[in-house]
């Protein structure tokens, strides 16, 4: 990926409608905390009562309201969107649905996924959310973790870029998993996109 030492990289974080946002949240803090040259261009949710929508307010990030599952454009308003504001990355935080090859191939840039566990194990169609932890504390694991991989168009399935574990040996139920983990999330997204966007 081409760069001039001006460049700012030009993001887009999607998200659905439930996600708290809390990993948006946690991009934009350590863009701004260590002066990166990463710009949050545009978040999406898929309905106007996201908790996301509220986020982006305070942050001052434009989100727009892409609903996949009710509008069969969904995919001409991303690209659309992507190509009006110049973006370099695409990263899905909470988004739960796939995006097609088609997309993808148009878009022409890549796009990244944070998943909360160690893929390839607990991945695929309904692993997301509780879900995950739940199938990790039932497992019996020891370990878990969080990985970010390039997204193709199937569930959790693309190149992993960065996997990070995590030591669940004292969590007593699937919520002190989930929190554990999401604390990792928290610290790995953003410089491991900042590090994928550096080294293209
Ligand atoms: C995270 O656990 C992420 O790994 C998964 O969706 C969740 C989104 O959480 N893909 P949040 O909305 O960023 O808090």
């Amino acid at each position: 990926m081409e760069r001039t030492s001006l460049k700012t990289w030009r993001i887009a974080v999607l998200t659905s409608g439930a996600g708290r946002g809390s990993n948006l949240q946690a991009l934009y803090d350590y863009f701004k905390k260590h002066s990166l040259p990463v710009e949050i261009a545009f978040a999406t949710a898929s309905n106007k009562n996201a908790p996301v929508v509220q986020l982006c307010d305070k942050l001052n990030i434009p989100c727009y309201i892409l609903a996949p599952r009710k509008d069969k454009d969904f995919e001409n308003r991303l690209l659309e969107l992507c190509q009006q504001e110049k973006i370099d990355l695409i990263a899905l935080a909470g988004f739960m649905n796939l995006l097609s090859s088609s997309f993808l191939e148009k878009v022409g840039i890549p796009v990244l996924n944070i998943h909360p566990a160690l893929l390839p194990k607990y991945g695929g169609k309904m692993m997301y959310g509780m879900n995950v932890h739940k199938a990790v504390f039932e497992s019996g694991d020891k370990v878990s973790g969080v990985t970010v991989h390039l997204v193709d168009n199937q569930y959790d399935n693309g190149p992993i870029i960065a996997q990070i574990k995590v030591d669940i040996s004292d969590c007593k139920s699937p919520e002190e998993i989930a929190a554990k983990v999401l604390e990792m999330e928290h610290q790995i997204y953003a410089p491991a996109i900042y590090k994928f966007l550096n080294e293209r």
